[in-house]
């Protein structure tokens, strides 16, 4: 294969995209590895370039929030209304697919994901295409979740032929899932939008889907163990006391600077403690940190509410790789 190139052609990413190839795209959240939603060759080529499961199923990305209901057969109230609130923006559900929606994008299941992403560059290209973009973060399998076209460009060079380059990711965080089920609304990956923020729109509480966990086959790979790790060991701050030497090890931090540390090991998330910026950077400093090749890594958990349960959610499943 080619060098991946990184630009900002627009036509490019559409003509290449219509020729059922695949591309990176920019969303608010993370960059997408994108294909044509409705065909299955292209969306083959995803599963093939980051090497991931056939039965982790894919979100289809669409431009607005009737062609995203136009695929579904049952649309809840509360869909609606959340929809209404916060689309354009990081809120996946699933949602009965229509027969429209190939088998190759849900894995066979009959929900499928859909999302209409908040991401200028992103929303220019769905609407110049007339079909949804299927697309997971653009990582390689079980690696950490691209924020920036240069991450995407490390994972999968020689792999793609085009990244639409959107600058920094917004948010930093994938989007939160959710589903509909006996009348309850179930949160299966916390994301960029707060449990707090749904609850609020709908005016009733949600639930976690942690069940699904304990499962085999995991309905969402947001909620496989592992899944967000860097390659160099991480773990709780908590565990500092193991390490007989320091020097050679580094610290991700929320606002403060950690005595024990030498000050250019550490990767403070926000100087200034705002909790959506530490958002912004916690990819960003897995990847920096892990390129330092330190023994390890110790990171501390972010304030427990809003966006930093969602942080807290992948640091923990960052660190559950090393402390099993
Ligand atoms: O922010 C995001 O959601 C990013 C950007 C690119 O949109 N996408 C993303 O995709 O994080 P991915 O594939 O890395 O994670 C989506 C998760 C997967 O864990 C997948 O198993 C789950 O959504 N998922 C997708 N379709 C599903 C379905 N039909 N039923 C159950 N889970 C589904
Ligand atoms: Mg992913």
């Amino acid at each position: 294969m080619i060098q991946t190139e990184i630009g900002t052609d627009l036509k490019k990413a559409k003509l290449l995209l219509d020729a059922s190839e695949i591309i990176s795209i920019p969303t608010e959240t993370v960059y997408g590895l994108a294909a044509n939603g409705k065909n299955p060759i292209a969306i083959a080529k995803i599963y093939a370039a980051k090497k991931r499961p056939l039965s982790n199923p894919l979100i289809l990305h669409y431009k607005d929030a009737s062609s995203a209901f136009q695929d579904v057969t049952t649309i809840p109230k509360e869909a609606e209304i959340l929809a209404e609130k916060f689309w354009p923006g990081p809120l996946t559900m699933l949602l009965p697919k229509s027969k429209n929606i190939p088998d190759a994008v849900t894995s066979g299941k009959s929900r499928v994901a859909i999302r209409v992403p908040r991401h200028e560059l992103c929303l220019s290209l769905l609407n110049a295409l007339d079909y949804p973009i299927a697309a997971p973060s653009a990582n390689l399998y079980g690696r950490i979740s691209p924020t920036s076209s240069a991450h995407v460009h490390e994972q999968l060079n020689e792999r793609i032929p085009y990244i639409l380059d959107g600058g920094i990711c917004e948010k930093g965080i994938e989007s939160t899932i959710i589903g509909f089920k006996n009348n309850h609304v179930l949160i299966y990956r916390l994301g960029s939008i707060s449990i707090e923020a749904i609850e609020a729109c709908i005016r009733k509480k949600v639930h976690i889907n942690n069940k699904i966990e304990d499962k085999k086959a995991p309905q969402a790979s947001g909620m496989v163990k592992h899944h967000y790790a860097p390659n160099t060991a991480m773990f709780s701050i908590v565990q500092k006391h193991k390490e007989k030497d320091l020097s050679n090890c580094g610290f991700i931090g929320f606002d403060t600077l950690h005595p024990d540390f030498p000050v250019e090991n550490q990767f403070l998330l926000s100087k200034n403690g705002n909790i959506d910026t530490a958002a912004k950077e916690l990819y960003r400093s897995f990847h920096v940190m892990d390129a330092n090749k330190f023994k390890s890594i110790y990171i501390e958990f972010m304030p427990e509410s809003g966006i930093g349960s969602a942080i807290n959610d992948r640091i923990k499943r960052a660190i559950q790789k090393y402390t099993p």
